[in-house]
């Protein structure tokens, strides 16, 4: 047994930026399941929206983000998290992170601030478009300076050790966590009296996302085995404008390129958003999804597209040059032609439930990130929001983790035990089981939902969850394994939320019960495991 005085799981945005705080009071231990750069951060391309111009202001901000989450976001969370940005954005760039500035008329340098759907000011800091990987470098570089982190690269997080599952008779809390070192194949065990569950979103549920690989839900799948309160899981937000092309699936054309004047056009060329809300490209999400879903059902096309190529091609070279290289590896000049774009799954707006402070209902387990649900996203996360979610919470869950520390508790946890099959063979099996659970939530649980269609996805996951199960007992934990056991629990919480309300509202749109239905369900969905 490991024993470190935080441990931090994840190594996005949240997971550093709690570990680089910590490190300054005690022993840490990051544990990420691929190279610490794999993350959802290092593909944020939008960047972060803060308050820093004197055009905008904390009450718009705060009003935008609110109007985005439908009637469902957490006002003191907003306030909060909204009003700590600038000095969370000055920590960040202390740390040497690069935003991008312009130049003023009069020779002084500002920031250089981009605008997204829902924003009504230019509030998104960024760098070029890829804000997230300039982020990750930012934190990465400054991880080794820190002689108190142990960085665990390649070790996956498997189960929070609580003092219920170990039949201690004091209250329930975690107590550290099980690890899978993935070279050696052996499952570790780590101590601590503050875990923080970093482990971002689930994407990966479902066939088509911006989201990589590391996207498989583990921290909510495990928090919900551990009995935390799982909130709003059926709000998973569609990206509107993924690159169409059969070899980049999952890359992601930013929003801030309709941000900065690009038209959604259909098949005809016909610009479509007109019809669909008087803030055409630059309406919420939600909108923007639900209105390409609806125009490539009604003319059968495959796509839409993306068109921002009546601007200065200098200019698109210099703001996008990602997006404008990688087109362009496809065969695709985005300064000559639209661009082929369709949605797909992108971020979760719910998770483990937590407190303004990243804590969760289980005492000694802190949630913070993407994995988390603090109340800021309501029913649809307002765009460029999320990063900066994950810097005010790390400041928040570690300034509560020290202020509340308690005498630590002395006890000796088991080690693990597992299965001991290894068929080869079997594996082939769990591969097609991941394949069926993403197409079944693509095709069921999609931007547009039935009852119909959510019964049909639940009995399915309830055939697969059983035989899930039956691998888990009998085989020799592997990573594909403990991630498709995650992504059956995760799959079955998306849609048992989505089945258990029956309205639409925000990201959760259904056929049946078009309308928004405050009288019953102006409230969050939490799920809790019984014991
Ligand atoms: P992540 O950055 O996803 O990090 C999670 C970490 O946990 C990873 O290191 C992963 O390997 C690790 N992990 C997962 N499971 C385990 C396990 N079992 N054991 C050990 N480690 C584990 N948001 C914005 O605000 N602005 C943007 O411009 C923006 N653009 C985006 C573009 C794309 C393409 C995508 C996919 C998302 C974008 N988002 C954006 C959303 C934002 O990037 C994420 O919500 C945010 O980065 C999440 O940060 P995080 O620290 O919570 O998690
Ligand atoms: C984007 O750049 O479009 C992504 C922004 C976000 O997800 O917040």
């Amino acid at each position: 047994m490991k024993v470190f005085d935080f441990i931090v799981i994840g190594s996005g945005i949240a997971g550093l930026s709690f570990a680089l705080r910590a490190a300054e009071k005690g022993s840490v231990a990051v544990v990420t399941k691929g190279r610490t750069e794999e993350s959802n951060t290092a593909r944020a391309q939008g960047g972060v929206a803060c308050v820093v111009s004197a055009e905008d202001s904390f009450a718009m901000h705060i009003e935008d983000t609110l109007v985005a989450g439908a009637g469902l976001c957490e006002e003191e969370a907003v306030r909060r998290i909204v009003t700590e940005g600038p000095e969370r954005i000055a920590g960040l760039i202390a740390l040497g992170m690069p935003f991008d500035e312009r130049e003023l008329p009069d020779g002084r340098r500002e920031l250089d601030l981009g605008r997204e759907g829902g924003h009504s000011k230019r509030r998104v800091l960024h760098f070029q478009d890829s804000t997230g990987s300039a982020i990750e470098k930012t934190l990465v570089a400054k991880l080794a300076e820190h002689p108190n982190i142990t960085v665990m690269e390649n070790h996956m997080a498997v189960d929070f050790l609580t003092a219920r599952k170990l039949g201690h008779s004091t209250e329930d809390r975690c107590l550290g966590v099980y690890v899978l070192d993935e070279t050696l194949g052996e499952v570790e065990t780590l101590r601590s009296d503050v875990t923080v569950v970093a482990t971002g979103g689930c994407g990966k549920v479902y066939l088509y996302t911006t989201n990589p690989s590391v996207a498989t839900g583990d921290g909510v799948a495990m928090a919900w085995r551990a009995g935390a309160a799982i909130a709003n899981m059926e709000f998973i937000q569609f990206h509107p404008t993924c690159l169409f092309h059969p070899d980049a699936r999952s890359f992601l054309i930013s929003e801030a390129v309709r941000g900065e004047g690009g038209v959604l056009l259909d098949a005809g060329g016909r610009r479509f958003m007109e019809d669909h809300h008087p803030k055409r490209e630059l309406a919420s999400r939600d909108i923007v999804a639900r209105a390409i879903d609806a125009e490539m059902k009604k003319s059968g096309s495959q796509c839409v597209y993306l068109d921002i190529s009546h601007q200065p091609a200098d200019f698109l070279k210099a703001r996008f040059p990602t997006i404008y290289e990688t087109c362009l590896g496809h065969g695709i000049d985005m300064t000559s032609e639209p661009i082929p774009v369709v949605p797909a799954a992108h971020y979760q707006c719910g998770g483990v439930k937590t407190d303004l402070d990243g804590e969760t209902s289980l005492p000694g387990l802190y949630a913070i990130g993407e994995v988390a649900c603090t109340g800021l996203h309501g029913a649809n996360r307002l765009a460029s929001n999320s990063l900066l979610e994950g810097l005010v919470l790390a400041h928040r869950a570690f300034e509560k983790s020290t202020r509340n520390r308690q005498p630590s508790v002395h006890c000796d946890l088991p080690e693990w035990r597992s299965g001991q099959v290894k068929d080869v063979d079997e594996l082939v099996v769990v591969y097609h089981n991941w394949d069926e659970i993403r197409r079944l939530m693509w095709d069921y649980v999609g931007i547009v939902r039935t009852d119909k269609r959510l019964q049909r996805a639940a009995t399915r996951l309830g055939n697969l969850r059983a035989e899930v199960q039956e691998f888990y007992w009998n085989f020799t934990v592997t990573a594909e394994l403990l991630e498709l056991r995650n992504l059956v629990t995760v799959a079955t919480l998306i849609v048992d939320s989505a089945i258990s309300r029956k309205e639409s509202r925000g990201l959760h749109f259904t056929l049946d019960y078009p309308e928004k239905n405050d009288a019953a369900y102006l409230r969050e969905t939490i799920l809790r495991r019984d014991y």
